[in-house]
């Protein structure tokens, strides 16, 4: 069986064929970074645009470059949510309508649940169960994975999420749009502990995270320098800000790890691409005798496999969508499958 996905919830335009016995057969990415990155961050309706136009010429491509031709095609899915309301309905409406004219189901899938089952695209995947911690630029959780689609939250962010943090730290520091990653290779360059930031929620019962005081720690220490903030300096307030995140994700992950027995830990979402962050999960989980397991780096972020991965799953599972277009801008993991039965998708 093979399905052809499409994402598009956000700044990333992705398509792909997923074979269930092959594996992935082709992922194509189109990123809109560059025109976000001159506002400052991602404008919806500039994102809508560029998916409609971006959509179906990468459809054209997954064909073309796999060798494929949509009576080769099973299922089309798409992200229906969560996510920008125009970019997700452009990805809904493109896929919808291909689905449609191929005479081919239609599934939609859940972007989060995309993100936590991308490890699944590699040789190297753990195997149910296994504890995630999911870290992307709206959402930070520990999930208790049982099973495919039985998904416990254990915890998450009550208020920034960690993408968010490191994009708005990098703001500060006058790092451009999406700050994460050049934040983390400036922290490279960093001298370490010449800045300690306190580390929120560290010692508080329980699994969740608070990353906006870290946020308001790192803008205080840039106003004692009165605008004079030297290269050397940036670098060494990235790392200790990239210190503090690591050091709180780690925390709260051994303890999920501790009292849940689970011994195998996926990472997952944009921030999973963070050099340090995989390092130090993948040392700590050496000391406590499990393993650690993470997408390759382009799967980290925003991409079209994850979503034919986890599409596939659906489908297999009996998911599909209705011929009206529905997406869903909120839509929790927490209640992925109420959103499923309720048959509203
Ligand atoms: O999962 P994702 O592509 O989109 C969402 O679903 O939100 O995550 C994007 C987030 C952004 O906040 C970005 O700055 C962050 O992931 N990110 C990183 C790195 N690469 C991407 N954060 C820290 N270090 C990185 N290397
Ligand atoms: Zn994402």
């Amino acid at each position: 069986m093979r399905v052809l996905s499409i994402e598009s919830s956000c700044d990333e335009t992705g398509v792909a064929v997923y074979d269930d016995q092959k594996g992935l057969l082709t992922n194509q990415l189109y990123s809109q970074i560059k025109m976000h990155a001159e506002y400052g961050g991602v404008v919806p309706e500039l994102a809508s645009r560029d998916h409609i136009r971006k959509a179906v010429p990468l459809v054209k491509e997954a064909l073309s470059s796999s060798g494929l031709t949509p009576d080769d095609i099973d299922a089309v899915v798409y992200t229906a949510g969560p996510g920008l309301v125009g970019a997700l309905m452009v990805g809904a409406t493109v896929a919808r309508t291909l689905a449609y004219a191929w005479d081919k189901p239609a599934v939609p899938v859940n972007h989060m649940e995309g993100h936590l089952l991308a490890p699944m695209l590699e040789e190297n995947r753990p195997e149910y169960p296994f504890l995630a911690l999911l870290v992307s630029g709206g959402h930070t959780m520990i999930v208790r994975v049982n099973d495919f689609a039985s998904y416990e939250i254990m915890g998450e962010s009550v208020d920034d999420a960690a993408g968010e943090a490191f994009d708005k730290t990098a703001k500060l520091l006058g790092i451009p749009y999406p700050g994460g990653a050049l934040l983390s290779a400036l922290a490279e360059k960093g001298t370490k502990d010449r800045f300690k930031f306190p580390r929120p929620m560290l010692n508080h019962q329980g699994y969740n995270f608070s990353f906006s005081g870290l946020k308001t720690a790192v803008s205080l220490a840039i106003k004692d320098f009165d605008g004079e903030l030297d290269e050397q300096t940036k670098a060494d307030l990235a790392l200790a800000f990239e210190d503090a995140v690591v050091d709180i994700l780690k925390a709260k992950c051994t303890r999920a790890l501790r009292d849940t027995g689970l011994n195998q830990l996926v990472i997952a979402g944009g921030v999973s691409a963070n050099k340090h962050l995989r390092s130090a999960m993948k040392s700590m989980m050496e000391q406590l005798h499990g393993k650690v397991f993470y997408p390759r780096t382009e799967f980290c972020t925003d991409n079209g496999a994850m979503i034919a991965y986890a599409g596939m799953q659906r489908f297999k599972k009996g998911v599909s969508a209705s011929r009206e277009i529905c997406v869903f801008p909120r839509w929790p993991l927490s209640s992925i499958d109420e959103m499923y039965s309720s048959k509203s998708v």
